[in-house]
């Protein structure tokens, strides 16, 4: 349909909470076709309704990256139904243009949500895969919450942003995950204690 322009980070609708969808019609159809020119035309892997400006609980991915690997995937009212594990990883959002930085993820992610024809599936992401990343991170939007409040290091997220031109992180946003970082802490030692071996 057309490629929208994106709320960027400072927006306050992008820390709101979206809304349920109640319909599919024909304006939640046009949304997720918006949604995915929209995607496609700024390269990413995912994007969530509340970042073209509609605060309701719909988001895309396609972790493809050619035409021959092509995966659109839409959730509509998605809950996460079991998480486990940790990883970290650099992450990046069309919201923040040009900023990455270290975060914390469950590995393993189970997620139940309606398609575009708004139908029931459930779906599940592993091995802190691409999908599984990009399905928290996409999750988080539609709940007012983004990637750098999941930040490893704060001092070098603030760094990042502010070389971008944007804000430092909020302290009332940066979450508590101690249970995410010792499991990411522990895995380290035993990937590098394999090493030794
Ligand atoms: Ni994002």
């Amino acid at each position: 349909m057309s490629v929208k322009k994106i709320v960027k980070y400072g927006t306050p609708s992008l820390r709101e909470k979206s809304k349920e969808v109640h319909k599919i019609s024909k304006k939640i159809q046009i949304l997720i076709e918006d949604l995915f020119d929209t995607l496609y035309a700024q390269n990413g892997v995912g994007l969530a309704a509340p970042q073209i400006g509609e605060n309701l609980r719909v988001f895309v991915i396609d972790t493809g990256t050619d035409q021959k690997t092509m995966n659109p995937l839409t959730f509509i009212n998605p809950k996460i139904i079991k998480k486990e594990g940790a990883v970290n990883s650099y992450e990046g959002c069309l919201s923040f243009p040009e900023a990455y930085t270290n975060v914390r993820r469950y590995k393993n992610v189970k997620i139940k949500a309606l398609n575009e024809k708004g139908k029931p599936f459930i779906l599940e992401a592993t091995e802190g895969s691409l999908l599984a990343r990009a399905i928290q991170h996409e999750f988080d939007h539609l709940d007012g919450i983004l990637f750098i409040d999941h930040c490893r290091n704060r001092f070098e997220a603030d760094k990042i942003l502010m070389e971008k031109g944007l804000n430092p992180i909020d302290s009332d946003y940066i979450l508590d995950e101690k249970d995410l970082e010792t499991e990411i802490q522990n895995n380290t030692q035993q990937q590098e204690g394999k090493k030794v071996d």
